[in-house]
């Protein structure tokens, strides 16, 4: 039970996201009900239930980020990128998602890329990040 956690992190590094064919692996695996593995791995935002690009943009909009201009960077984002929420560019690199608490309300606004956190966010610091990813 302990190891479900970890190994879903793991399982989603190696395929990209949860499907329910890796559910049911790493039910097996862990010698668990896979509604168990499933209930989990829908329960935490962390953990993709679809395909996301080479880049996941995770944006925090929970209240300190949006009291100091998360919404407004969300939508500055997704006019550049030309996505929604939940939504993946044509050429598969970015995935953009608002999000829950990261965490880190004392850097807000802050969003996730993959692994790393990036805080105090402007809009030009955005354009930064992003050229960085080119
Ligand atoms: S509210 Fe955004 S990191 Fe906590």
């Amino acid at each position: 039970m302990a190891a479900l956690l970890p190994t879903l992190h793991l399982a989603q590094k190696e395929f990209g996201y949860i499907s329910s064919e890796v559910e049911e692996y790493v039910a097996g695996y862990l010698d668990l009900p896979v509604t168990h593995v499933h209930g989990v791995a829908t329960f935490y935002t962390m953990y993709n239930k679809k395909p996301v690009g080479k880049y996941h943009i995770q944006v925090c909009t929970n209240i300190s980020c949006s009291l100091l201009g998360a919404d407004h960077l969300f939508d500055y984002l997704s006019k550049k990128l030309k996505i929604g929420d939940g939504e993946t560019t044509e050429d598969k690199k970015f995935t953009l998602s608002s999000v829950e608490c990261l965490g880190s309300c004392g850097t807000a606004p802050v969003m996730q890329i993959n692994d790393d956190y990036y805080e105090d966010l402007t809009e030009e610091k955005i354009d930064e990040i992003l050229k960085g990813l080119e």
